[in-house]
Order: structure tokens, then C-alpha cells, then sequence
């Protein structure tokens, strides 16, 4: 049976449509948010592709003024987001068009909560009520165009940010920093080159799993979270080994606004180590969180081990073995085929451990990882994935 192309939209976390050339309903989306003057938030690698001036034009043809903003690095830091308020405050934008993979949706994000609202981007931190600085109706409507699957922030309610000041990547947070309207089209998705692919693939299956691993009570997201994984082992593979694999691709921008919307309930030690890891070495964050798995999954077994049939079975692994093997196995296996690395060695050397502890600990994603952590412990498991150790 010739299966049909994935298209399809909903309201749910925020308003979505996936499909094939969907990009292309992106005038009239404007339109109906009220946006006539919207800043494009691109990087200067999307902004370079044949569609992008395509989308450009299609809006100026479609009467409104638009600008574009694509100053964005490899890790969006302060200086990018402050960068694009100076120029949505001078362009006087009413909207925010995002086009990218994580980095440009997440400077993106800010630049629409900061046009019109006071302070800096860092004031709104994830911590207490910071986020009730911000005047919610201030907030600039923003549309996602994710051309990557694998953060999510295209669903999302965080950006995260490098603080110029300790290098490390601070998470931002507002509800309504969720855009308004996700235009999913795998067809921008297709160019993405294999390791990129596996990367950010791997980034979504890390939201998926440790959501699920996260101990709070939240079968919303438990139940996302397993689709979510199960999307990923079905085509993650087939989408790094053919980019053009119009299912594949779908599923995989699917499956990371799923890992999103799930990881509302938490994160864990596997964020934890890669987000200050990813600001001090400049290590891609997707490949930097598949690298971290295994060894998180090691050292959290005693209080995940329950949890893991279930997966395996999302998966679709055989029954028999014991459920925390099988995915460990399966993960350790996916990774070496898909080309990421497999430990730390190169990468991060022990004299850096000291510093990193700390910014592992105050991490918040630390928080709802399954076993509590020492800094004895996350030294050990630094250690392990830096000697590419699997043993507990
Ligand atoms: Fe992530």
C-alpha cells in the first residue's frame, strides 16, 4: 500500500501545521496574526539558501515590510539577541518571522519578548518569577520555520542563551515565548547534512528520554514522550542515510516538537553535563547529549530500570534481555551508525572537570534528573565519558 504524505495540523502545544511546502502559507499567516511589518530572525547558513530569498520576496510581494536579521553564531548568545532588538526596535517590527535550527529560533524568541519590553535578555532567566518582568502583551507574535528537527523550540516556552560573562548557556523563560504558529515543512529540513541529521535527531531523543525518565507525575508527557522515541528509531536512520526522505524528515520535525512539548515535565543529568560543556568547548549540543546518554543511563540504572521496558518496547526491541540493556545496546549501536562520538577523549580534557562540576550542579535541568547527583558523581561520570567507559 503507497502510504500518503504526512500533512496535517492542530492547536496543540501551539498552533502547527506540518506538511510538504508548507512554507509557502507563510504571507497569509502573517496576515492573519496582524504582523505587516515583520523581522525575519534567520543565521547567515539559512539565510544563504535558494528557498530563503524565496520566502523574502514571497512576503514583499505579499505588501509587507520586511526586514531581516541573520547575525546568529553557532551558540545564540547575548549579543545576538541585543543585536536583533536594536534593529526590530528600528525597523519598528510588529512580528517576528524564525527561520533556522535551534540557535536562530531560540535569539528569535527573545528579540519578539524584547522589542517593546525593558531590560536584557539575562533578566528574564529562568529563575523565580522573572518572566512576570515582561509585559505579556508587549510580547511580539512570532512565527517558527524550523529548518532542523531536533530542538523543538519551535514549541517551545525557553530559549537558551550564552551568558558572555561564565560562557555558560542560560535557559530564558516565558510562556509566551511559544511562537504563535509553527510552519513545519520537511522539505526545508532536506538539505541538512548527515551529521547535523543525527545530531539534532539525538537531541530530540534525549528530550523524549528524559522526560520520560523524569520522576514527576505527568502521563501527558509520558505518553509524547514514548511516541516521540518511537518516531526517532523509525527514521532517524533513514533520514541520515537519504535527506531527501520526505517521511522521514516529517517524522523527525514531528517527533522534535514532541520531545519538546514533553520535556515540560523535565530534563536531567544528560542536559546537565551538555549545556555547560557545549558553552566552554563549543561542542554541538545534540551531538554533546548522545554522547552523554549511555553514561547518564549507567549511572541513573537503580532508579530508571523500572521505566525501561516500556521504552524498549517503544523502540520495538525484542523481548527476552532486560528492558535497560536493550536500550542502552540499541542507543550505543544507533550512535555508532549514524557517525556521532562516543566519548569525551578529545574533547573536554580532566583539567577541565573542576570547572565544570559546578555548572553541572546548578544546571536546572539537574533538577528532575532521576537520582540526585553529587559532584563526586558527576565528576566520576565526566571521567567515564571522557575514558569511554560504560561500566558503572
Ligand atoms: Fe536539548
Amino acid at each position: 500500500m503507497e502510504s500518503r504524505p504526512i500533512r496535517g495540523q492542530f492547536n496543540y502545544p501551539t498552533a502547527y501545521r506540518i506538511g510538504a511546502g508548507r512554507v509557502a502559507e507563510l504571507p497569509l499567516a502573517c496576515r492573519e496574526l496582524g504582523i505587516a511589518r515583520p523581522l525575519v530572525v534567520s543565521d547567515p547558513g539559512v539565510a544563504a539558501l535558494p528557498f530563503f530569498a524565496g520566502l523574502v520576496t514571497g512576503l514583499e510581494a505579499a505588501g509587507l515590510a520586511v526586514r531581516v536579521f541573520s547575525e546568529i553564531g553557532a551558540n545564540p548568545a547575548v549579543s545576538h539577541v541585543e543585536a536583533g532588538v536594536a534593529l526590530a526596535r528600528a525597523h519598528g517590527a510588529d512580528g517576528c518571522v524564525l527561520v533556522g535550527g535551534g540557535s536562530a529560533l531560540d535569539v528569535g524568541k527573545c528579540v519578539a519578548l524584547l522589542a517593546r519590553n525593558p531590560g536584557t535578555v539575562l533578566d528574564y532567566e529562568d529563575r523565580g518569577e522573572n518572566w512576570k518582568r515582561a509585559d505579556a502583551a508587549k510580547i511580539l507574535p512570532a512565527i517558527a520555520i524550523p529548518t532542523t528537527a531536533g530542538t523543538g523550540s519551535e514549541v517551545g516556552r525557553a530559549a537558551v542563551i550564552q551568558d558572555p560573562r561564565d560562557r555558560n548557556k542560560k535557559i530564558v523563560f516565558h510562556p509566551q515565548l511559544q511562537p504563535r504558529l509553527v510552519l513545519a515543512d520537511p522539505e526545508l529540513t532536506y538539505g541538512l547534512p548527515k551529521g547535523l541529521t543525527a545530531a539534532t535527531g539525538m537531541d530530540a531523543f534525549a528530550h523524549c528520554f528524559e522526560a520520560w525518565c523524569a520522576p514527576a507525575y505527568h502521563p501527558m508527557a509520558d505518553g509524547i514522550a514514548l511516541e516521540g522515541m518511537r518516531l526517532i528509531a523509525g527514521h532517524l536512520e533513514r533520514a541520515v542515510e537519504n535527506g531527501h526522505d520526505a517521511e522521514a524528515r516529517a517524522q523527525l520535525l514531528m517527533a522534535a516538537a514532541m520531545g519538546a512539548t514533553a520535556f515540560q515535565k523535565g530534563l536531567g543529568l544528560i542536559h546537565a553535563l551538555s549545556h555547560p560543556v557545549g558553552g566552554l568547548t563549543g561542542l554541538h549540543h545534540g551531538t554533546a547529549n548522545a554522547l552523554f546518554q549511555p553514561y547518564v543511563m549507567v549511572h541513573n540504572r537503580a532508579l530508571i530500570e523500572a521505566r525501561m521496558p516500556r521504552v524498549a518496547e517503544a523502540l520495538g526491541l525484542a523481548s527476552g534481555r532486560s528492558g535497560f540493556d536493550a536500550v542502552l545496546d540499541w542507543f550505543v549501536a544507533l550512535r555508532r551508525r549514524i557517525g556521532l562520538p562516543e566519548s569525551l577523549a578529545g574533547i573536554v580534557t580532566p583539567d577541565q572537570i573542576p570547572a565544570l562540576v559546578p555548572m553541572v550542579l546548578a544546571d536546572p535541568s539537574l533538577e528532575t534528573n532521576p537520582k540526585p547527583c553529587t559532584a563526586a558523581e558527576i565528576e566520576h561520570v565526566l571521567r567515564r565519558a571522557i575514558a569511554g567507559d560504560l561500566s558503572p
